[in-house]
């Protein structure tokens, strides 16, 4: 056989492989996908809001803390809101918490967790129907 015609049927059963395997391919790729939102709503679930409260803010927002005391119930809905929506990133960027190996505060919460803790504070908040101080 001439080598140009060994090199055509190579390329021809390269191709076929490649054809053959690409769903195989897909599967596994949406497979994975499937197991990581599994896993992460999983995670956002494995605690409550109260619960990731707190882990997450009593370390820094006990009574008589220097950074001012906080709980659900230290504002009111909309302050809520707005704390969530527009001082939340700014006040704590910079900041590191000793409490969880000195991991920026920012990076403590899942962006599902967040959503988590905010709508439970928000719930909870001192003009709600059920206020909380978060235990
Ligand atoms: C590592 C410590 C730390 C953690 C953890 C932390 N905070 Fe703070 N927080 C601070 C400090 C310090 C300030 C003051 C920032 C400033 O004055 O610029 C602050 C400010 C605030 C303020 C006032 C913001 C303002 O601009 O008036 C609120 C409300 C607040 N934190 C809520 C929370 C909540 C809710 C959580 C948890 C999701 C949390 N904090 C987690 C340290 C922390």
């Amino acid at each position: 056989m001439p080598i140009s015609e060994i090199l055509v049927v190579h390329v021809t059963y390269d191709k076929e492989i490649a054809m053959n395997r690409r769903p195989a391919f897909l599967f596994l790729t949406l497979a994975a996908f499937a197991v990581l939102a599994v896993t992460s709503s999983a995670r956002g679930a494995g605690r409550s809001g109260q619960e990731l409260f707190k882990d997450t803010c009593k370390s820094c927002h006990l009574p008589d803390s220097p950074n001012g005391e906080y709980t659900p119930m230290s504002l009111i809905q909309d302050q809520w809101r707005e704390f969530f929506a527009e001082q939340w990133v700014p006040a704590h960027e910079n900041l590191t918490d000793p409490a969880h190996d000195g991991r920026k505060v920012l990076e403590l919460l899942a962006p599902e967790e967040f959503e988590l803790l905010r709508d439970w504070t928000i719930e909870h908040a001192a003009d709600s129907e059920n206020p909380m101080t978060c235990g």
